[in-house]
């Protein structure tokens, strides 16, 4: 669970990821992204950026603008658009100087962080006064049967628990009022809270072309002797095959936050 951890994981899917859901989360930060007063902001980071698909649209909506995109992961951020600074970077220590942004953006990256409360600091610390941030976090999943069959069917294998698991801060972040807490004592204030549907349908090859690289499931499997591994598999594909499209869609509700750093306090 720790961060080198979650680097080594994401070096690992970094291309499959981008495949499956770059595309998909993208919608939920564009989104968030909406919401910041920023287009007369003159520099911007996102953190966690992953394969920097907002990027140009945080380019778009602050026109005058230097857009920094941020990862943990180098692989991830290789895949970004070259046009935009990139550093890497644990959000849990930046390199940028105190009051230095005018807005941070996080999508899908909190619940990452094994040290929520330092990453929050992190972010309030390099924005300036009043200075805007915007995250998207997952809440809650809705069942989706596809992922129920594919948990047992690795079970019935004998797979061991995940060995890595990567979400160490997703108790308090999928959670409203504990996210609002969090915030708070970091030093933000004016924060806004919402849920919002996500809705993801995918096909069985395409759920298992990527269930099998990316996850949970994904680090167990890999736990397996070689023959069980694929013995599992085949199982898998062959119980997918027999569901109908609905089970495979991937729906439930994200959180989007909103905040600004607080005028007075000590970093700033
Ligand atoms: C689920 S992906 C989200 C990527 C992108 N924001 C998106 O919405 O597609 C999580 C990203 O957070 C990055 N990450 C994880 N822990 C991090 C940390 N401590 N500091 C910075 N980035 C981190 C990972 O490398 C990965 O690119």
């Amino acid at each position: 669970m720790s961060t080198s951890d979650i680097r080594d994981n994401y070096s690992r899917i970094a291309t499959t990821y981008d495949g499956k859901w770059a595309g998909t989360l993208a919608i939920h930060a564009r989104a968030v992204s909406d919401r910041l007063p920023l287009a007369r902001a003159r520099r911007i980071a996102e953190l966690g950026c992953g394969p920097g698909r907002v990027l140009p649209h945080l380019a778009q909506l602050a026109p005058q603008a230097r857009v920094i995109g941020s990862d943990l992961t180098e692989q991830m951020l290789r895949l970004a658009p070259a046009r935009f600074d990139r550093v890497v970077a644990d959000a849990q220590r930046l390199p940028f100087r105190s009051g230095s942004l005018d807005a941070v953006v996080m999508a899908f990256v909190l619940f990452h962080l094994p040290d929520l409360p330092a990453g929050l600091s992190e972010v309030r610390r390099t924005l300036v006064p009043g200075g805007s941030f915007g995250a998207v976090t997952w809440s809650e999943f809705d069942p989706h049967p596809a992922y129920e069959v594919w948990v047992r069917v690795i079970d019935e294998h004998g797979a061991p628990p995940d060995p890595s698991p990567q979400m160490p801060s997703d108790n308090i972040t999928s959670d409203p009022g504990k996210l609002r807490n969090a915030l708070q004592e970091a030093g933000f204030e004016t924060i806004e809270i919402t849920g919002e549907r996500f809705h993801h349908q995918t096909t069985a090859a395409e759920f298992l072309a990527h269930s099998e690289v990316v996850g949970a499931m994904a680090r167990r499997i890999d736990e397996l002797p070689a023959a069980r591994r694929t013995a599992c598999l085949a199982a898998a594909e062959r119980e997918l095959a027999g569901l109908a499209p609905e089970a495979f869609i991937e729906s439930g509700t994200v959180l989007y936050a909103t905040a600004r750093a607080a005028k007075m306090g000590g970093w700033n």
